[in-house]
């Protein structure tokens, strides 16, 4: 995207819209605001998590099938959000469906091993390029685990992260996501800070954020930690960052982290609990052609069953190997989610299933710009396989900083509002993205795309 003259945005007229959006929202789910005032007496805020939450009440689902979500009001929407990326197989998929049912029948926990996960295993080495495994049961256990085994594995405290990247809610990583802070220091220098209360300082101090896409601002700040004797056990960091919209590596970028954590001995922990899978079967390994020491999975990998897992060298997993770190948890390796797992890599998501994600995507991205372009709107669009986001922006996002600064948050929340009553669902907050599934079809991104158009059309009339 070229550096543009940002056209200026009618402040007054986006909360004009949001208004007239919200207030229909409301007209549409009556059901959704019933079920609210009932659920908020026992479930907190009425859901299971911060992230269901949503003013003035939250909205209620019932099914899903193939690229569609159904409200409990009834409505039919394209599924964009498709559960922040887990159901890029689309919902209720037949051989996903067939597994769990014949798996079900057999039993669905033993606490114990099961043949499947060495199958998962097998793959999972040869997609990520790392020949060890472990399985956990969510995105937080993984990056919580990966960071235990790397801090046993170097004998060092220190975490380093990324400005502004979110991989879980354990107290070594809530510290300086993409929350709004303010000021957050020089760049060589960021803050870290808590998200949000109940986090010891002591874990907050241990965990030192820099910028995305800036090696030299790393090795300065790595070098600065080196005269503190702090030099970080692992820096953790998604090789496409996912929550704030789409930000891709810039070309070089994840070649110099490597060859610096390399030098320095700290353990590269990729995690790709969002781009793991759904950009490619082996991520953003496979997609770069950067190999870290370590790489964390979610959300994709069984196919909307909880799962996660960890990679890594021998050398590093042999800490877990001979007990000097216990990786431990009853659910883990789960019969069920390792069952969806294998069917999942080895039948449904098939190089013709990512051809298919490529073309939507291509789709969408052409026709949300091309729609940026006739309206001179201040827009650009990231695609990367199923995942994507329109950059409500002024100029190019490469971090957090620039994300905080040319990023129109009001805009973001209005495309969800114009979205959901078009018929379309995308995940909540200006951070988040879409995910497309593989069931998918045309009519799905002409959804999407007429719903776009009438939203920027709009804003600029
Ligand atoms: C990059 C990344 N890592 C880790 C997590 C945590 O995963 P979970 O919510 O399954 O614990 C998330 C969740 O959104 C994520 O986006």
């Amino acid at each position: 995207m070229k550096e543009q003259a940002p056209r200026e945005i009618d402040q007054d007229r986006v909360h004009e819209l949001t208004q007239r959006e919200e207030q229909r929202l409301e007209e549409h789910t009556p059901e959704s605001a019933r079920l609210y005032r009932a659920a908020k007496e026992n479930l907190v805020a009425g859901v299971s998590s911060g992230y269901q939450a949503r003013e003035p009440y939250p909205i209620y689902f019932t099914e899903g099938y193939g690229s569609k979500i159904l409200t409990v009001d009834g409505q039919e929407l394209s599924d964009f959000h498709n559960a922040y990326g887990c159901m890029v197989q689309g919902h209720a998929h037949p051989v996903i469906v067939a597994t769990i049912r014949e798996r079900c029948a057999k039993g669905t926990q033993f606490g114990l091993a099961t043949p499947d996960a060495i199958t998962v295993a097998r793959r999972l080495a040869d997609n990520f390029k790392l020949p060890k495994w472990r399985f956990v049961n969510s995105g937080s256990e993984a990056t919580m685990d990966a960071i235990r085994i790397a801090r046993a594995f170097t004998g060092r405290d220190t975490v380093m992260k990324i400005f502004g990247s979110y991989h879980g809610h354990h107290d070594y990583v809530m510290v300086s996501t993409p929350m709004n802070y303010g000021d957050i220091g020089p760049r060589d220098d960021y803050i870290s800070a808590p998200f949000g209360g109940g986090i010891p300082q002591a874990v907050v101090d241990m965990t030192v954020p820099v910028p995305f896409n800036d090696a030299e601002a790393m090795e300065r700040r790595l070098a600065k930690l080196a005269r503190e004797d702090r030099t970080p056990a692992c820096m953790i960091m998604e090789p496409a960052m996912m929550n704030i919209g789409v930000v891709l590596p810039e070309p070089g970028y994840l070649e110099a982290v490597r060859e610096i954590t390399k030098r320095l001995g700290i353990v590269l922990i990729f995690d790709e609990v969002k781009t793991g899978i759904c950009t490619a079967p082996g991520g953003g390994v496979e997609r770069f052609g950067v190999v870290p020491d370590m790489v964390c999975l979610a959300k994709a990998l069984a196919a909307g069953l909880p799962s996660g897992a960890i990679g890594a060298t021998d050398e590093i997993m042999a800490l877990v190997e001979d007990w000097r770190v216990y990786q431990v948890g009853t659910y883990n390796g789960n019969p069920l989610s390792m069952a969806a797992a294998r069917a999942n890599l080895e039948e449904v998501m098939t190089p013709d299933a990512y051809a298919h994600l490529d073309y939507l995507n291509d789709r969408l991205v052409g026709e949300c710009d091309a729609i940026c372009a006739k309206y001179d709107f201040p827009g650009y669009t990231v695609g990367i396989r199923s995942k994507g986001c329109v950059d409500f922006a002024t100029g190019r996002i490469t971090d957090y900083e620039s994300f905080q600064k040319y990023q129109n948050g009001d805009l973001s929340e209005l495309a969800w509002l114009y979205n959901f009553n078009r018929g379309v669902l995308m995940a909540p907050g200006r951070e988040e993205e879409w995910t497309l599934s593989i069931q998918h079809a045309d009519e799905d991104v002409d959804r999407y795309v007429a719903a776009f158009e009438e939203l920027v059309r709009d804003v600029t009339a």
